[in-house]
């Protein structure tokens, strides 16, 4: 299959609507990551996502709307939902709830809950509305591979695998979005993501916290955790952590290996003349250019060594998907 990139204006998103309209699967760009989109009603073009994605059928997708009524369509929303859509939506908060019977079984996995998010971005909601359906969409990557935060990564991982790719440039965030369970009382949060957890909290009292970092660490006992081609291993935060850095990447130098360090923009000093990435100014910024800076540095390096950030915010979030991306290698 040849593997189209269309640039997004008018007349291309409502090709790549038909197209979804006709049971096709296309790449599409959110705020958080670009998606792999079918008709969350279709069951046969849902297949062609996990087909695509080589992704295990035991894992639900995300449906997204493009208008916060259509998400009654799809699921049962509670009062304390509502008020979550009626604040964040659209935007990078994705709720779990009860499932409507019109969604087919192959969209959540055979679970009797739905993920559901309407993204906060015009490409997205344009295709969305051309559709007239639902849109159920995974990141637009690999399984396995950092979520793709441009068209390019999504033509690396799965060109010849899927039709069309719509190119909307880079994602704004760079990273998926929060997850919450609402099913749940009170509700738990499966996923830190974009959106910042005290945001969530503000609108609906407290939220259950406390398996955003073990069900990081029970996701990698499945056999299909989420690893870069380089290796990566990331420190604890800590006053002196660079003292560690240097050593281990001195160690690894000496051991053949081609080290790169991941630093915030303020410490890029304290690691000499090694090779570093500057990560950015804070945390968000950080967090934001992780999946780009692995894809662009595993080219030329096989062993990544990540700074640590604060817990906390969308530090909180970075750390867990350091976790994940290190299979918990914490040097
Ligand atoms: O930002 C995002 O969320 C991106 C963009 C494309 O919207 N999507 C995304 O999808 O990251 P994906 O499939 O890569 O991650 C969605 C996560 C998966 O870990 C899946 O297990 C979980 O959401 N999930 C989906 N439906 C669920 C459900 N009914 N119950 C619990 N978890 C669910
Ligand atoms: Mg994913």
């Amino acid at each position: 299959m040849k593997t189209q990139i269309l640039l997004a204006n008018g007349e291309n998103i409502s090709k790549c609507g038909e197209m979804i309209r006709a049971g096709e699967i296309v790449a599409f760009p959110t705020e958080t990551v670009y998606g792999l989109g079918a008709n969350a009603f279709d069951a046969l073009a849902t297949d062609k996502i996990f087909k695509a994605k080589g992704r295990p059928a035991t894992n639900p997708l995300i449906i997204h709307v493009s208008d916060k009524s259509q998400i009654g369509q799809v699921a049962e929303v509670d009062s304390l939902s509502e008020m979550l859509i009626e604040a964040l939506m659209p935007g990078a908060l994705t709720l779990v709830l009860p499932k409507k019977d019109v969604v087919p079984s192959i969209v959540t996995a055979g679970n009797d809950t739905v993920a559901v998010r309407m993204p906060d971005h015009p490409v997205a909601l344009s295709l969305i509305k051309e559709a007239g359906v639902p849109v159920c969409a995974p990141s637009a990557n690999t399984s396995s591979r950092p979520s793709p935060t441009t068209a390019d990564h999504v033509y690396d991982d799965l060109c010849g695998k899927i039709p069309v790719i719509l190119d909307g440039g880079k994602c704004p965030f760079g990273l998926e979005s929060t997850i919450i369970n609402m099913t749940e009382t009170p509700p738990r949060v499966l996923r830190a993501g974009s959106v910042d957890i005290a945001e969530v909290e503000q609108i609906i009292g407290s939220v259950n916290k406390s398996s955003v970092m073990t069900d990081q660490l029970s996701e990698l006992k499945k056999p299909m955790h989420f690893v870069p081609q380089a290796e990566l291993v990331f420190s604890a935060y800590y006053e002196g952590m660079s003292v560690t850095i240097n050593s281990y990447f001195d160690r690894m130098t000496m051991a053949g290996r081609r080290p790169i360090i991941f630093c915030m923009n303020s410490n890029a000093g304290k690691y000499d003349d090694r090779a570093v990435m500057s990560m950015g100014d804070t945390v968000k910024a950080y967090a934001g250019s992780l999946f780009e800076k692995i894809r662009e540095v595993e080219k030329n390096h096989d062993l990544i060594i990540a700074e640590g950030v604060p817990l906390g915010g969308i530090g909180t979030t970075l750390l867990t998907r350091l976790m994940k991306l290190s299979n918990g290698n914490v040097i």
